[in-house]
């Protein structure tokens, strides 16, 4: 007898982004660190970006990017609340199900997961998994970080790079090959470089230090750069290997806006033209769990993304964790 696979695939439908109303270009930076608009375009690729004011939090920039993906898939049917994140509003409960509740979504299913800057493909791989294994038909994933308040105010090592946004995507049940598949996927992660990446106190090693510094972000960037050039240019081979993709199928690559430089070097490594490039850093700088899909959410937008594009995704982050995907643009307006 013939078989023929019935596995259902998580197709994108909606899509939404929000960005905290204050901007804080690098001309404001520079009169309250040891730093230059110049240093930070030349070594970043970023001018400006948006960052929460005392009170605002990940799950009110994740209700209204949810609201907006919401309203970009139409009368979409959601059974679960997949939330990206390494800012929850506490440390205990997760903030997933706050957001629902802020949606009036009802008692659906709601939970975070945290990979840090790779946590938007981690989560679509997990709201994948839901759909394929039909616990879920309909999925909304936000990837939301108020990364700004991990860190120290007074050092210019991390102040410049992080900003704080949100962007969400309505994921329904479909069939592979339909415009929006969203897959296969490539995921790993190496535990043994967590302190490259870190917020050493508040978690249950360590819950209290009497050294601020120990409750602020930290990073060795240098380091963090070679590691995220080398770790997303194999994983997009790998991705695209199962996909059964070429490197010249590819007609956009987005990856993890974490510095222009690292998406330039990612990109030539790999051969992809660098016009392939989907690029918003200027104006949000690196939004962590946020930036996949809030750099989707622009190029829909402005029509860089056009319905068939055939779309390769790839982060990077603390964990360190990293992962690609694929899917092909399917035709969505942003909500
Ligand atoms: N303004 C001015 N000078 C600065 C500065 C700033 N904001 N930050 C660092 N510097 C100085 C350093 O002190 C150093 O000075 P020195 O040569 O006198 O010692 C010099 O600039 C070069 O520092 P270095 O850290 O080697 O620069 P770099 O070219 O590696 O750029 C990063 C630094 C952070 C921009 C870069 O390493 C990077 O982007 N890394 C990846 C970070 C990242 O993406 N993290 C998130 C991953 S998800």
């Amino acid at each position: 007898m013939p078989t023929h696979d019935t596995r259902k695939v998580a197709v994108l439908a909606g899509i939404g982004a929000w960005l905290p109303p204050r901007v804080v270009d690098n001309d404001e930076l520079s009169r309250r660190l040891d730093t230059s608009d110049e240093w930070i375009r030349t070594r970043t690729g970023i001018g400006e970006r948006h960052v929460v004011d005392p009170g605002m939090s990940t799950v009110d920039m994740a209700v209204e990017a949810g609201a907006r993906a919401l309203r970009s898939a139409g009368s979409a049917e959601i059974d679960a609340v997949v939330l990206a994140t390494a800012t929850p509003d506490q440390v205990c409960p997760a903030s997933a199900p706050q957001v629902a509740s802020g949606l009036g979504l009802g008692s659906v299913a709601a939970f975070d997961v945290n990979a840090v800057c790779s946590g938007f493909v981690y989560a679509l791989a997990t709201a994948a998994g839901l759909i394929a294994a039909d616990v879920a038909r309909g999925v909304l994933l936000i990837g939301a970080d108020a990364f700004t308040t991990l860190l120290d105010p007074a050092d210019r090592s991390t102040v410049p790079i992080f900003g704080d946004g949100a962007g969400a995507v309505v994921l329904h049940a479909g069939e592979a090959g339909q415009d929006g598949a969203v897959g296969p996927f490539d995921l790993h992660s190496d535990g043994e470089l967590s302190e490259l990446l870190i917020v050493p106190a508040g978690g249950s090693r360590m819950k209290r230090s009497t050294n601020p510094a120990d409750h602020c972000f930290s990073m060795r960037g240098p380091a963090v750069f070679r590691h995220a050039t080398a770790r997303m240019a194999e994983s997009s081979r790998a991705v695209l290997d199962r996909a059964g993709w070429t490197i010249a199928d590819v007609d956009r690559f987005i990856g993890h806006q974490a510095n222009i430089r690292i998406l330039q070097a990612t990109a030539k490594q790999l051969g992809l033209p660098a016009d392939s490039l989907v690029v918003n850093i200027e104006r949000t700088g690196n939004t962590s769990a946020a930036s996949i899909p809030l750099a989707m959410a622009d190029a829909a937008a402005d029509g860089t993304l056009q319905q068939g594009d055939r779309v390769l995704l790839s982060a990077f982050g603390a964990g360190l964790t990293w992962g690609s995907t694929v899917l092909r643009w399917p035709d969505v307006i942003p909500g």
